[in-house]
């Protein structure tokens, strides 16, 4: 395990073979995502993008409390309506998480609130520690999620329960978020680190050519009709085919090895 980038302040990068770990750093604050958070989230992805031996991308918290306990509150106290619309006129932080070419996934060792699930809700797979708690609280504060909660939680779990915990405010646990769909696996909170890390390098393992491509299509079957959807999914199966890792993955089952994808 390596440290991959030097230079954020708020972010931990590790390199675990294949995989890049990004751990938000701010454990006393719960790693509540302020404005540097947000900047240096969206700097390391640049910087993983660019770097053709990282396939899959990890998100956690520091410390066994949270993951990230939403949106830094203490931003929010003076701001009035047109700052807020400055701060939001800029791509977020989770549409870039949305949009990253690799797969990405969200290793909950805690509490998931507000800013915190929507994070995880961008990613491409959620994972959750036992003990984790996942919940959209700004009904609390007298708000209401704006990055994206209202729009990719329902998706995922049903406009009801998505309303059910947005309305009410309330946390959820690790089984029932599973139950919901809203994580894809829980770990007992011991494991939480090896199963995300064995989960994350088989996914790995794969040709980057067909992951992109695997992500892009299931990403587009949110946005589209499903007529759309199936053409949009034949143009990119047949794009696959113009991949190195196509011909190697082939051939690489009819001679009964193993598979070297290069990811072109
Ligand atoms: N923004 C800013 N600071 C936050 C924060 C947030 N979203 N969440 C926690 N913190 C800070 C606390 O203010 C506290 O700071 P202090 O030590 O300077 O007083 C520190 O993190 C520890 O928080 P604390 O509440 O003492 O920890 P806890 O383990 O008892 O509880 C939470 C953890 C996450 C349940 C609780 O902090 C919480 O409810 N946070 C707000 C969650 C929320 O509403 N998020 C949505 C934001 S839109």
């Amino acid at each position: 395990m390596g440290s991959l980038s030097l230079g954020f302040e708020t972010l931990l990068v590790e390199r675990a073979d294949r995989v890049a770990i990004v751990t938000i750093n701010r454990p006393d604050k719960r790693n509540a995502l302020n404005a540097a958070v947000r900047r240096e989230i969206v700097e390391a992805l640049d910087q993983l993008r660019a770097d053709d031996a990282v396939r899959v991308i990890i998100f956690t918290g520091s410390g066994d409390k949270a993951f990230i306990a939403g949106a830094d509150i203490t931003e929010f106290a003076e701001r009035t309506p047109l700052q807020q619309r400055d701060v939001m006129a800029q791509r977020s932080v989770f549409d870039h998480i949305a949009d990253f070419p690799k797969p990405t996934i969200a290793m909950i060792n805690g509490f998931a609130l507000g800013g915190g699930c929507e994070l995880a809700l961008a990613c491409d797979l959620r994972v959750a520690a036992r003990s984790a708690r996942i919940g959209q609280p700004e009904i609390r504060l007298g708000i209401i999620p704006g990055g994206g909660g209202t729009q990719r939680l329902p998706r995922l779990v049903g406009p009801g329960r998505a309303l059910r915990m947005i309305l009410t405010g309330e946390m959820i646990g690790a089984d029932e978020a599973y139950a919901a769909g809203l994580v894809d696996a829980v770990f007992e909170d011991a494991e939480l680190r090896a199963g995300t890390l064995a989960l994350a390098t088989g996914i790995a393992a794969h040709s980057p050519v067909a992951l992109r491509l695997a992500k892009n299509a299931v990403r587009a079957a949110m946005e589209m009709p499903l007529s759309a959807g199936l053409r949009y999914e034949r143009e990119l199966f047949i794009t696959a085919f113009a991949s190195e890792d196509k011909r190697e993955g082939i051939a690489a089952f009819l001679e009964k090895r193993t598979p070297e994808f290069k990811g072109h």
